[in-house]
C-alpha cells in the first residue's frame, strides 16, 4: 500500500486507526459499522468508518453513543455550523411548497439565487448553471472553458483536487484518484503549485512571480490551452499564494485569450474571511466555481457563474443536470447568503483570524514539532516537521494527535501526512474556539 500519496485526508488503514477502531466498545455503533463495512463498497479514504453519527448541532457533530465533537472539518460544507435555524425554516418552508422544479421550468428562488450572485460578484461575472455537486460545476467549466475558446487544452496544477469524476480527476493532480483510470482526458497539462505566500516557510515574490510565468511558457510552448483551473487558495493543504502571483496568471490568461476557472467550492462564502477567495487578490475570475457550503450541508448543490459574453451555447448542454434548479438547494444557497451578511460574519471569521493566529503562534513556540501555522479566515494549517527517519509523508505523530483530540471532542483532518487542518464553522464561538485549542494543546502534550 502507497501511503505517501494521500494528500486528501488521513489513512484509514494506519495502526492509529486500528487502535481507534478497537476502542469502540459501544454495542449498537459497533453493529452499524459492522453493516457498513457490510453492505457498502470500500474505497479509500472513506471505509471504515471513524464512527456513526447520530445528531449535529452548531459546531458539533455527535455520535450514537452520545459523544459530543467539535467539528473542525465538516467536508467544507458547514460555514453556518449544523441545524442553522434561519437556513432549516426557510428550506422547510420551501420543501413543503415546491421540492423541485422539472427541467424546462424555473421559479422564484432560482432566479433570485442567479440574481444575488450577479450583484455579488464584480464585473460581468453575472451567468449561473447550477449542478447537484461541485465535480459537475468543475465539469461544467471545463466544457464551457472548451466550447468558447475553441481549445481543448487545460492547465492545472499538480496534486491538485478538482472532484472525483473522469473529467475533474483528469484536470486534478492527485495520483490516489487517477491511479488505474487510464485513460483520462486528453490535454491536460500539469504545472506545480506556487509555494505559499504566508507562514514560516513562506517564498519571495520572485518566486512567487516565477510560478506564475511557467504557466505564460508552457501556453506559448505548447499552444491550444483554453483554460488555466486552480483553487484559489488550496484548502486541503492550506496554500496562499501572494498578490502578485494571482496578478501575473491573470495577465497571462488575458494576454493569450485563456480563460481563468477558479475553483472555490471549499474556500468561498466567507471561509477566507472574503464572501469570495478572489477578493484577495484583487482579480476576477472568468468562471468562478462554488459549491459545499452553498448548500448549507443540506442539499449537495453547486454553481458555475461566468461572463454575459458567455451567455449563449445555442443548441450545445453544459449541464442539463436533473436537479439543476432545485428550488430547495437555490433556497439553501440564498439563505447562506443572506445569513453571512445579515449577520457581518465575514467581520467575524476576520477578528477571530487574528486570535487564532496568535493562538497557534503560542502553540508552535510551545511545541517545537511544529513547523509551520499558516492561515486565512477560519482556514489553518498546522504542519508537523517531518520525522526525519520516516519514509515519504506518512507522518504517524499527526495522526496520533488527530485520534487524541478525537478522543477529547475536537475532530479535523489531516492532509499529506504532516498537516493538521482546522476549518471550524464561521459561527463557532470564541469559547468553543478556545476549548478546542487547549484540547489540542493537550493532544500535543500526549502525543509528542
Ligand atoms: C477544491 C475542490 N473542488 C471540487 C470538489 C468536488 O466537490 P464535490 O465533492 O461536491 O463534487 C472538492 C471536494 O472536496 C474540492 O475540495
Amino acid at each position: 500500500m502507497v501511503f505517501d500519496s494521500f494528500i486528501e485526508g488521513d489513512i484509514n488503514l494506519s495502526e492509529e486507526r486500528l487502535k481507534w477502531a478497537k476502542e469502540i466498545s459501544h454495542s449498537s455503533t459497533k453493529k452499524i459499522l459492522e453493516k457498513d463495512e457490510r453492505y457498502f463498497l470500500h474505497q479509500a479514504l472513506s471505509t471504515p468508518c471513524l464512527d456513526v453519527l447520530s445528531s449535529s448541532n452548531d459546531s458539533s457533530i455527535i455520535t450514537l453513543s452520545g459523544k459530543k465533537m467539535f467539528d473542525f472539518h465538516g467536508n467544507s460544507v458547514h460555514q453556518l455550523g449544523y441545524n442553522n435555524k434561519y437556513v432549516l425554516e426557510k428550506v422547510i418552508k420551501q420543501l413543503n411548497l415546491l421540492p423541485f422544479s422539472p427541467r424546462r421550468y424555473t421559479n422564484e428562488p432560482a432566479v433570485a439565487l442567479a440574481e444575488k450572485l450577479a450583484s455579488l460578484l464584480p464585473g460581468d461575472l453575472n451567468r449561473s448553471l447550477f449542478a447537484p455537486g461541485g465535480t459537475l460545476a468543475i465539469g461544467m467549466s471545463m466544457k464551457l472553458a472548451r466550447l468558447m475558446t475553441g481549445n481543448h487544452r487545460l492547465v492545472s496544477m499538480i496534486d491538485s483536487f478538482h472532484g472525483a469524476s473522469i473529467d475533474a480527476i483528469s484536470a486534478g493532480g492527485e495520483e490516489q484518484f487517477r491511479r488505474h483510470m487510464e485513460p483520462l482526458l486528453p490535454g491536460i497539462i500539469h504545472i506545480s503549485p506556487p509555494p505559499s505566500s504566508t507562514g514560516s516557510n513562506a517564498a519571495s515574490e520572485e518566486v512567487q512571480l516565477a510560478y506564475a510565468l511557467r504557466l505564460e511558457e508552457i501556453i506559448e510552448k505548447e499552444g491550444g490551452v483554453g483554460a488555466f483551473l486552480s483553487e484559489t487558495i488550496r484548502n486541503t493543504d492550506v496554500q496562499i499564494p501572494s498578490i502578485i502571483y494571482w496578478k501575473k496568471i491573470r495577465e497571462i490568461c488575458d494576454r493569450h485569450g485563456v480563460l481563468l476557472i477558479l475553483d472555490e467550492i471549499p474556500s468561498a462564502l466567507g471561509r477566507t474571511g472574503r464572501m469570495f477567495a478572489f477578493e484577495h487578490y484583487d482579480i476576477e475570475p472568468d468562471i468562478l466555481c462554488l459549491g459545499k457550503g452553498f448548500g448549507a450541508g443540506l442539499f449537495p448543490f453547486a454553481a458555475m457563474v461566468t461572463r454575459d459574453k458567455f451567455k449563449e451555447t445555442g443548441s450545445i448542454s453544459l449541464g442539463h443536470y436533473t436537479h439543476e434548479k432545485s428550488p430547495i438547494g437555490c433556497v439553501a444557497a440564498l439563505s447562506v447568503i443572506e445569513f453571512i451578511q445579515k449577520e457581518n460574519l465575514l467581520q467575524k471569521v476576520n477578528n477571530d483570524a487574528l486570535w487564532l493566529e496568535n493562538e497557534l503562534g503560542m502553540l508552535k513556540l510551545r511545541f517545537p514539532v511544529i513547523g509551520d501555522v499558516r492561515g486565512i479566515g477560519m482556514l489553518w494549517a498546522i504542519e508537523l516537521i517531518k520525522d526525519s527517519g520516516q519514509e515519504g509523508r506518512l507522518d504517524t505523530l499527526a495522526e496520533k494527535i488527530m485520534y487524541n483530540c478525537m478522543r477529547r471532542g475536537l475532530s479535523f483532518k489531516v492532509s499529506k501526512g504532516n498537516i493538521l487542518q482546522l476549518s471550524p464553522p464561521l459561527t463557532v464561538t470564541r469559547g468553543e474556539l478556545s476549548d478546542a485549542l487547549s484540547i489540542l494543546a493537550d493532544a500535543f502534550a500526549e502525543s509528542c
